[in-house]
Parts: structure tokens; sequence; C-alpha cells
């Protein structure tokens, strides 16, 4: 649909950007912290570094904040380390894992951005993986008292909360994150298991934070990328419903509505995966609701039926490349679209779709916690690093963003990846997303000097001009 008038980013937008604990802090074993299932891989991807330093924020987020507070950010969604606050994951809680926290809310609240607090990304804490992970129900309830750490310790000052990210992409490609437990005996079917866990565990968490908190507002934060049809075949599109059930609507159906989408659901019984589901659980479901949305969306991706032959799994690769599942659904390359250094394709387009999709569907406010670009930035023999294909890639969403939010979907922040350079998460530290540049190697840590990204100017502006200016 063209607009002929453009409706305007609302007022008090969330201009910020996002980032992750254990991909952005290092001190991996500093000040009391626990040793999580990240810290613990046993093998990291060929010539990729590991996370002990990473960006070193946790010593230098005074300087980050400064910059971010430099280009004008209103909110900086960053997530908490389960094992700095309780290091063996249900045990004692640690006092200066929680002073690391205060000292970087207050930080942030000085400088006028709203700080948006992830609970889980990624990093469970090892010890809990050492008793079964999110197979074992007990998580359920460390994950609750862990909630509650929180909620007591931030809710003066922490307003937006957000559950677990990329819930769907830890059951769906585990292995290339690193949260797959490697001693699974049967991770296709436990997966769904660890899965129901984890959505009850969330729901717990919804609960318990409008009891303790009631200015509070929480939600999930899944990846969600609407699936195309690879053509208009009757079977594609088939294929493409299906997928677009197993990968998006699983998640978000039991967020909301606390029930199991169908389509998924038929999925499970099918392949032998469906959880054991204990009596009451469908009620914590049921009743624990999402004040809003809040998605990652790196990427649409595109789906042709599956003859059923071989033995497709998305597990064993990358997060944004389709791979398929035999009988279900198989990756298609979309060739309408262009892609990054790193295979993944580029679709503003698919932004607004899958932005209207989200609206139509849950009728709930949508933030942003992610969206951006990976590349091999540099910098230059003058001293700044220019990244126009970042600017440009940021630039197209965000138009698309306008025109949804000029459909009628209710947009209420964009923080895209990431606020500095980070390790991705299976690509190691040559793969930059951020507005800051991080001055390190691989494997030389060098000085890790901050270097604002030709990016970081530009977005500066869009903010200071509540996106007028893109
Ligand atoms: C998301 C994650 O899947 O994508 C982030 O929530 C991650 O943690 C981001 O870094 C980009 O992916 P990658 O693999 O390039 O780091």
């Amino acid at each position: 649909m063209k607009h002929t008038q453009l409706k305007p980013f609302p007022k008090d937008f969330f201009w910020g950007a996002s980032t992750s604990a254990y991909q952005v802090e290092g001190a991996w074993n500093e000040d009391g912290k626990g040793p999580s299932v990240i810290d613990m891989r046993e093998k990291y991807p060929e010539r990729t570094t590991d996370y002990k330093v990473a960006s070193d924020h946790y010593h230098l987020y005074q300087e980050d904040v400064r910059l971010m507070a430099e280009m004008g950010f209103k909110a900086y969604r960053f997530s908490i380390a389960w094992t700095r606050i309780i290091p063996n994951g249900t045990g004692e809680v640690n006092p200066k894992g929680l002073e690391f926290y205060n000292n970087l809310i207050n930080e942030l609240i000085e400088n006028k951005i709203e700080p948006i607090v992830t609970m889980y990304h990624f990093d469970l804490p090892y010890a809990l993986q050492a008793r079964g992970g999110w197979s074992n129900r007990e998580t359920i309830d460390a994950f609750v008292k862990y909630a509650k750490v929180l909620f007591d310790n931030y809710g003066d000052r922490v307003k937006y909360w957000l559950t677990i990210n990329e819930q769907n992409m830890m059951i769906m490609h585990g292995k290339a994150l690193g949260t797959l437990d490697p001693n699974l005996e049967d991770p296709d079917r436990e997966l769904y298991q660890q899965n129901h866990h984890m959505l009850v565990a969330q729901a717990k968490a919804m609960d318990v934070c409008h009891q303790m908190l009631p200015q509070a507002l929480i939600g999930p934060a899944p990846n969600i990328s609407y699936i195309y049809p690879a053509s208009s075949k009757p079977e594609d599109i088939l294929a493409a419903q299906s997928f677009n059930s197993i990968r998006n609507w699983l998640y978000l159906d039991a967020a909301v509505y606390g029930r199991y989408n169908k389509t998924a659901w038929s999925f499970l019984e099918e392949k032998g995966y469906v959880p054991t589901i204990v009596e009451g659980d469908m009620e914590i479901l049921k009743n624990a609701k999402p004040d809003f949305i809040a998605f990652n969306y790196y990427t649409s991706k595109t789906v042709e039926a599956s003859n059923g032959e071989g033995n497709d799994k998305n597990n064993t690769g990358d997060q944004e490349i389709v791979i398929g599942e035999a009988g279900v659904y198989k990756g298609h390359n979309n060739p309408n679209l262009p892609k990054n250094e790193f295979g993944w394709e580029i679709d503003p387009i698919g932004f607004r779709t899958t932005l209207r999709e989200v609206y139509d569907r849950y009728q709930l406010p949508i933030i942003i916690t992610e969206n951006g670009l990976g590349a091999f930035d540099k910098v230059e023999e003058d001293g700044t690093v220019r990244d126009p294909y970042r600017i440009d890639y940021l630039k197209k969403h965000l138009e698309q963003m306008q025109l949804a939010i000029t459909d009628g979907v209710e947009v209420f922040g964009y923080c895209p990846w990431s606020a500095i350079d980070l390790i991705s998460t299976h690509q190691g530290a040559k793969k930059r997303y951020g507005f800051i540049f991080v001055d390190r190697e691989e494997f030389d840590l060098k000085e890790l000097r901050r270097i604002p990204k030709q990016s970081f100017y530009w977005y500066k502006e869009v903010i200071a001009s509540n996106g007028e200016k893109l």
C-alpha cells in the first residue's frame, strides 16, 4: 500500500540500541561471577575468539554510556548476566554483581536513557545446565527466584523488562548459538520439553513482575521474521504457513494467549516432540499477560515444500539461514533479495510485513529490540570508520517501520543491534554491528579504544530529528 502522507514517529519514541551481557561485558569470572553455558562452551567456531574480555564493557561502561548519551539515546537495551547475580543459578546472591548493574542503571538514568532490561540472553548458569538445564523443571523455579531478585533490586528504576531473548532461536539453532547442551540424548525431542519449561518460566516471571511492580511493563523477546512461500504453488504456501507457525507463532501465541499454536502442535505430534505438560502449566500460561511484544528482526525467510527426503535440520546452522525440516518445509534462496557478507538476506519490506502481521495477530504495542547489519568494518588511515552500508540498511528499515506505523502498527521503540561492537554469537569479533567501533581484533585486544563510526553521527541526527531526517 502506498501512503501519500507518512505518520511521524511517536513523541517520546525509544530511540536506542541493544547489547547482551556476555557479548559485550567481558570480565567473565570477575567479582564473583559464576560460569555460564557460554563460558563453558567446549569449542568456539574456528578462528573466532571467546567471550572472556569481549568489549570490556564491564570496566568501560561509563565511557560507553557517555557515547550513547552523545548519540542522544533515549533507551538502552542490555541484558543482565544471571551468573553475576546468582553465580550458581539458584543459591546465594552476589552483591558485587548487583552493584555492577546498579551502577549501570544509575549511569543511564543520569544520562536520561531509559534502561530496558533483558533478564536472560542465552547465558544460562552452567551450574543449572549441569543439573539438566531447561530439561529440569527446577530451572523454572530458579528463573523465578532470579526474576524476583531483579525486580526487588532494580524495579524502582527499571520499568521495561524483557523475559527471554530469542527463545525460538535457542530451540531451533542452539548449536550455533552455543546454548545447546551437548549431553542431551535426544536433542530434537528434548528441546521442545525445554521450550515448554521456558514458556512456563516466562509466564511465571511476567506474573511476578505484575504483582511486585504494578507500574512495570514486561514482554517476551523472540526473533520474528515473516516467512514467504517460494512460489504461488499451494504446496509452497502451505510450507510457509507451517514454518510461520513453528518458528514464530508457537512462541508468541504461548506468550500472549497462553496456548499452543495448533499447526505447531501438530508438527510436534508428527515428529514425536510433544512435551510433557503437568497439571497447572496451561493455567499458568493462560493467566500471564505480556504488556507489549519485543522482537528482533534481521530478515524475512523463504521456504518451499519439502518432499520429505533427507534429514534436514535447522538446528545445525546459523540462526538466520533456513535449512528445513524433512516433510515440512525447505529453505529457499529468495532471488529478489541481496545478501550481506555473511549470507543473510536483506529485506526491509519484510520488516514492514512482519510488523503488520505481529500487530494484527496480537494487538499489543511493539518495540524492536534488534535489527542490524554485521560487517567487517575497519579503521581508515585517517582514523575514521566508514560504514555507509550499515546506514543504508538501517535507513531502509526505518523507512519501512515508518510505513508500518502509518499502516497503524503501534511501535514505541527501536533498539537496533548493536550499541557498540561486540562479539557475535558464532562469528567472532570481526563481525561488527555497532555504532561505536571497538578497536580490537579476534585475538589481539589492542587498547579496546572506542571510535564513533560514521553511522554514529548519522543516528545522532535521526534521533535529534525524531526520525524526520533519515
Ligand atoms: C540475535 C541475537 O540472534 O542476533 C544476538 O539475539 C546476536 O545475540 C544477533 O548477536 C546477531 O547474530 P550474530 O550471530 O551475527 O551475532
